[in-house]
């Protein structure tokens, strides 16, 4: 199959890394930015010919969607030139919901997708919601397109991806908040900053990889460090405590779904 024509609207952190994956790939694809002020990378692109920059909008096959959700309703009535009668929208932004995205641009073929920020360096999670009109063809063509991002998951029904932006759209965030906080009581223990926040983000990395790699539940490989009467067990008898971590974090999931589902309403 022919690589597909693409227009990326938005070559910021995300687009630019999506762009970015495509390049390296074996399929040349034929790549359109749009992007009021494109980065010195994106500019060096098209001084290569490897990419087209704001030419003039013409259907594509896939239209990716990746400015800020705040631009997008001012801009999607000049996105249309973009869209053909076989064009597959596909919007990364966050909260906006695959039926604004149809109204607002005027056609049923629409992904919609959660990624989240290791995705700058190809290490994300992309979680794909769609529309009904989207063909099997379609949704691989979208998937190997997201794929520089990171795993791609999905299609998940739209109705989760409120709890899917408070899970892995703003995970990465909790994560960070896990380190600084285990760096912080390090330092207060005695430990130097430098040493205290290398040790902190080693150990985040490390964990974080034999997790992806076990085929055991977080639990288990939990159980499995945890010596009865040993130091883990002494830290994670606080951290399991009532109002401890478990039910801190189903408060923070459920406050981020919430939120989504604010802001998504809020764009009507
Ligand atoms: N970063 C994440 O971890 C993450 C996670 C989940 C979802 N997302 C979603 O991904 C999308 C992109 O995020 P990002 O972090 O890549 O943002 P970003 O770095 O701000 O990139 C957005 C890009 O769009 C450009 N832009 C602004 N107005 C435009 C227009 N009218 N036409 C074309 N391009 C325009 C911006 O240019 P200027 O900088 O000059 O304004 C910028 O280069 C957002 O919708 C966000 O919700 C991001």
């Amino acid at each position: 199959m022919a690589a597909p024509s693409i227009a990326l609207i938005g070559a910021g952190r995300m687009g630019a890394a999506l762009a970015s994956g495509w390049l390296a790939g074996k399929s040349k694809p034929d790549i359109r930015i749009q992007d009021p002020k494109p980065s010195e990378t994106v500019t060096e692109w098209a001084d290569a010919g490897k990419v087209a920059v704001n030419p003039d909008p013409e259907p594509v096959d896939v239209l990716i969607i990746a400015v800020k959700p705040q631009v997008f309703p001012k801009m999607a009535e000049s996105l249309k030139s973009w869209i053909g009668p076989k064009t597959l929208v596909v919007s990364i932004m966050a909260g906006t919901r695959i039926k604004q995205l149809a109204e607002r641009l005027g056609t049923d073929c629409v992904i919609r997708v959660m990624p989240n920020t290791p995705g700058a360096i190809g290490k994300g999670v992309s979680v794909i919601s769609k529309s009904g009109m989207v063909m099997a063809k379609q949704l691989e063509i979208a998937e190997k397109l997201l794929r520089p991002l990171g795993a791609v998951i999905g299609p998940v029904d739209e109705k989760h991806m409120s709890i899917v932006t408070g899970l892995s759209g703003s995970g990465p965030a909790y994560v960070f908040l896990m380190a600084e906080a285990m760096a912080d009581a390090a330092i207060a223990e005695g430990l130097s900053a430098e040493l205290a926040e290398q040790l902190a983000a080693l150990t985040i990395e490390g964990a974080a990889t034999l997790m992806v790699q076990s085929d055991q539940p977080p639990s288990a490989l939990r159980k499995a460090v945890t010596s009865p009467g040993g130091t883990t067990q002494a830290a994670l008898d606080i951290l399991m405590d009532e109002g401890g971590m478990p039910i801190l974090m189903r408060k923070a999931i459920r406050a981020a779904a919430n939120r989504d589902r604010e802001l998504s309403r809020d764009t009507d």
